[in-house]
């Protein structure tokens, strides 16, 4: 039977593998730190998507916002493929054991920003660790599926190197428990790394999610897509943080209102609610509820203008009793910060969130090399691939939905194409290298490289900032080329060797847009 590697081991992967191993594949799912330690785990929100076939008004709709968040540049093919499997694959999510909140026989919806009605189910603000919790306990009940945990994926291993149209035939990784670096065979390889918000100071995302994958396929010749397009939540609480913490836009779904220093003073002494005062109506008639890329724009806009440190979000209009049951996870975080749901205003800033760009992909999440071609074998996964789905800008909730359905097709297409790679896979080249005792300088680098992301590629972008970045990383990437050529892997190289090749692929694909649209906004442009 075919042998399938993962690497990650959020919903995208875990998702694939349990299809996999359905048909009797022999699944190794690779992951840097525990199985539970991804993007997924920490994602509240929810999954959008309509459950019932014949509702194609509700299809139509769910559509029609996805088109008009991504201004412009979905791919309304791959919009609508996502959106029509989105209730079979929801339903498998239910037969694998995920428990969606209910209301009576019904599925209790949510909305989030850009959506025009109610259709995100949830676990209440924990939708992604319950997902996260269902897929696991399915994985390790699995005999064909092999979790290899604290193991970092550091390179792709071609047929034949440098000749990418040949296919794939394994990864070289290093084991973090030994340190030592290991080759493995494959006959396919599917990336499920996630994201890269480990670019950033402020991010809502875990630190795993330094762009792996998709630096991987890079070096092996893919091509990255829309990497421009890096989505920043607009509320990540700010109260006593050392790491931000995520204020899930359901909350606004809820009726949670954004207001700056000013607002908040009317709002307190005006008689109305605190809709009218929210500066957010000044980007859109939607408000608080405006798609992300606008109300993170219009938060990072008025901290500039007033140089606060944080906006605020108002809920103590809203049913207390119903906030607390809705999201009883971020309120046992704000008590343990003397904040409470429905009483107290919420300091809240944007934070680097995901990544909408990609590796680009075709419908079967084969990932694409130079000359269009797909490398055989190789398939990209979840938030590491550029599908087409969010075009400049990702609706709230459609990346949980867009993972699983093509985790699917992924896998659907390697069980119905299946290759047999019979050669062995070299050992990882250690000769001459010599261990590496100091990680000072690269703890600098990195700290160099996130805060040039963040001055200079953050949410509003100019030409001489991002001139500016792109000569900070070319230094950065020539010290860590030379670190990396001379020392065998550590984690720290290999992540900040990974971050460094990410952030160049986002920096120069902004450089090179002519045009401000979703979440690329560039003030010489406007
Ligand atoms: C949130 O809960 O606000 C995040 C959900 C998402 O990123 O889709």
């Amino acid at each position: 039977m075919p042998k399938v590697v993962i690497i990650g081991s959020g919903i995208a992967g875990l998702f694939a593998a349990l299809k996999l191993e359905k048909k009797g594949h022999e699944v190794i799912i690779v992951t840097k730190q525990r199985p539970e330690d991804s993007s997924t785990n920490w994602a509240q929100g929810g999954i959008a998507g309509i459950l019932d076939k014949t509702d194609g008004k509700g299809m139509e709709a769910h559509i029609e916002d996805t088109l008009s968040c991504g201004d412009g540049l979905c791919n309304e093919e791959i919009v609508r493929c996502v959106v029509k499997e989105a209730g079979d694959r929801i339903r498998d999510l239910l037969s694998i054991g995920v428990d969606f909140e209910k209301d009576g026989e019904e599925f209790h919806l949510v909305k989030e920003g850009g959506h025009s009605a109610r259709r995100i189910l949830h676990a209440k603000d924990a939708t992604g660790a319950e997902i996260e919790r269902a897929l696991n306990s399915a994985v390790s009940n699995s005999d064909n599926i092999s979790m290899r945990s604290h193991t970092l994926g550091v390179d792709l291993i071609q047929r034949v190197h440098g000749s990418p149209e040949k296919g794939i035939k394994g990864i070289w990784c290093l084991s973090l428990d030994s340190g030592k670096m290991e080759a493995l065979s494959a006959d396919a390889v599917l990336i499920a790394t996630g994201g890269c918000g480990q670019l950033w100071e402020r991010t809502t995302n875990p630190s795993v999610a330094s762009g792996d994958g998709l630096a991987m396929a890079v070096r092996a010749g893919a091509v990255s897509k829309d990497m421009a397009f890096f989505q920043f939540h607009p509320t990540a609480l700010m109260a006593g943080n050392k790491k931000p913490f995520l204020i899930t836009e359901a909350l606004r779904g809820e009726g949670g209102i954004l207001l700056d220093n000013a607002g908040l003073e009317k709002y307190r002494n005006g008689d109305s609610g605190p809709e009218s005062y929210s500066f957010t109506l000044e980007s859109s008639p939607e408000g608080s509820l405006a798609t992300r890329d606008v109300v993170a724009r219009a938060c990072d806009q008025k901290m500039k203008i007033t140089g606060a440190d944080n906006v605020w979000l108002v809920t103590d209009h809203l049913e207390r009793g119903k906030l607390l049951d809705h999201f009883p996870n971020i309120e046992s975080k704000l008590n343990k910060l003397g904040l409470s749901l429905g009483i107290d205003p919420l300091p809240v800033a944007p934070a680097a969130h995901y990544m909408v760009g990609g590796l680009s992909v075709d419908i079967n999440g084969r990932v694409l090399m130079n000359n269009e071609l797909p490398m055989p074998g190789l398939y990209g996964i979840g938030e590491v691939a550029c599908t087409g789905m969010h075009g400049a800008n990702r609706l709230a909730s459609n990346s949980l939905l867009e993972a699983i359905v093509f985790a699917n097709r992924a896998a659907e297409h390697f069980i119905a194409n299946p290759i047999e790679n019979l050669e062995n896979v070299p050992e990882w080249r250690a000769e001459g290298m010599i261990k590496l005792i100091e990680h000072a300088p690269l703890v600098r680098d990195l700290e160099t490289l996130r805060k040039t992301m963040t001055d200079d590629v953050g949410i509003v972008r100019s030409f001489s900032r991002l001139e500016r970045a792109k000569r900070m990383l070319e230094l950065l990437s020539k010290e860590v080329d030379l670190i990396w050529k001379r020392s065998t892997p550590t984690r720290e190289l290999v992540e900040l060797r990974n971050l460094v090749l990410v952030a160049s692929h986002i920096t120069n694909d902004a450089t090179e847009r002519k045009e401000n649209r979703g979440l690329h906004w560039n003030k010489d442009l406007i």
